[in-house]
């Protein structure tokens, strides 16, 4: 994409006064309990999970298992029943306004412009709206949806809201970005498009990534370390590292050891995988 946005690095967020790193996001024995009338349904049970300054996480697992409820935490839309959360050591206690988020389903504001929808974030924390569109529309054009600047959210496919809801997230250069199946409701084509430039924008930009998919070749294509979980209430079955060099290419998708990852985390799960739609890969799983 243009220089606007992926030409930039950010400068990565610093160490703690006494020297010691800080985690880009730290999960402390979380637990999730919903209380619906008369049942309690016990979304997360113990979660934890320290994310280093940079680091691109996956996370997969079945449906109900909590994922999305855990990115409500990270960013303080809700607290906790128990545990600790804290975003480069600080703990989350309310809704914060560094971290940019993409919901599962696009959340737009159907009386704005797609324009005006991707700057909102710049509207609502009071930056410069001259920089702040320069960006926006570069993103745009990053998302595929140059052109569609003036066009409001109900002229647009599904799969286009969505791309403008990543071109949200992404204007407002928080350092740790959330993404909750944001690839989900995009043809097989454009995802992959999606996941190349996700890989390219995070390289550029030295993000933190919590990313959450129902595609375990995704997870594996993007993640530095893939989260899996078990059904639920959501635990942690196994953190697991990918040792497949960036940057990746799709072809990269055909390695034996992209194959084996897969099968590793599709072992895990069990064929829980609720809710997972093909992804459209090349290679066949
Ligand atoms: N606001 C809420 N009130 C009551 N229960 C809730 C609430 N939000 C989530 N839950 C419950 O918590 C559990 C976890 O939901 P969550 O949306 O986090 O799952 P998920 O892993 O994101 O699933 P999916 O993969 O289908 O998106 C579900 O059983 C859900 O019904
Ligand atoms: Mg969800």
């Amino acid at each position: 994409m243009e220089s606007a946005v992926a030409g930039e690095t950010m400068a990565r967020p610093g160490a703690a006064p006494d020297g010691e790193p800080v985690s880009a996001l730290s999960v402390q024995n979380v637990s999730m309990v919903f209380n619906r009338g008369e049942t309690q349904v016990h979304a997360l049970d113990h979660v934890s999970m320290d994310i280093r300054d940079g680091e691109f996480i996956a996370i997969v697992g079945p449906s109900g298992c909590g994922k999305s409820t855990l990115i409500k935490l990270v960013s303080g839309l809700r607290t906790p029943t128990a545990g600790r959360l804290a975003v480069r050591g600080r703990q989350v206690m309310k809704p914060r306004g560094d971290v940019g988020i993409v919901f599962q389903s696009p959340v737009l504001l159907p009386w704005r412009s797609i324009l005006d929808n991707v700057m909102l974030p710049i509207d609502v924390l009071k930056q410069d709206r001259t920089t702040g569109r320069e960006r926006a529309l570069a993103l745009l054009r990053l998302v595929g949806l140059g052109g569609f600047e003036t066009a409001y959210p109900n002229e647009l496919s599904g799969g286009m809201q969505q791309r403008a809801a990543i071109a949200r997230a992404l204007v407002y250069d928080a350092p740790l970005l959330l993404m909750d199946e944001p690839f989900g409701a995009l043809d097989a084509l454009t995802r992959e498009q999606m996941n190349s430039e996700l890989q390219r924008i995070w390289q550029a930009s030295g993000k933190t990534v919590l990313f959450i998919t129902h595609s375990i070749p995704e997870a594996v294509f993007l993640a530095d370390r893939i989260v899996v979980m078990s059904p639920r209430p959501g635990r942690v079955l196994k953190i697991i590292a990918n040792p497949i060099p960036r940057m990746r290419t799709l072809d990269d998708m055909l390695r034996p050891e992209f194959g084996a990852l897969v099968r590793e985390i599709r072992g895990l799960l069990g064929g829980h995988v609720a809710g997972g739609e093909n992804h459209g890969t090349r290679a066949e799983w």
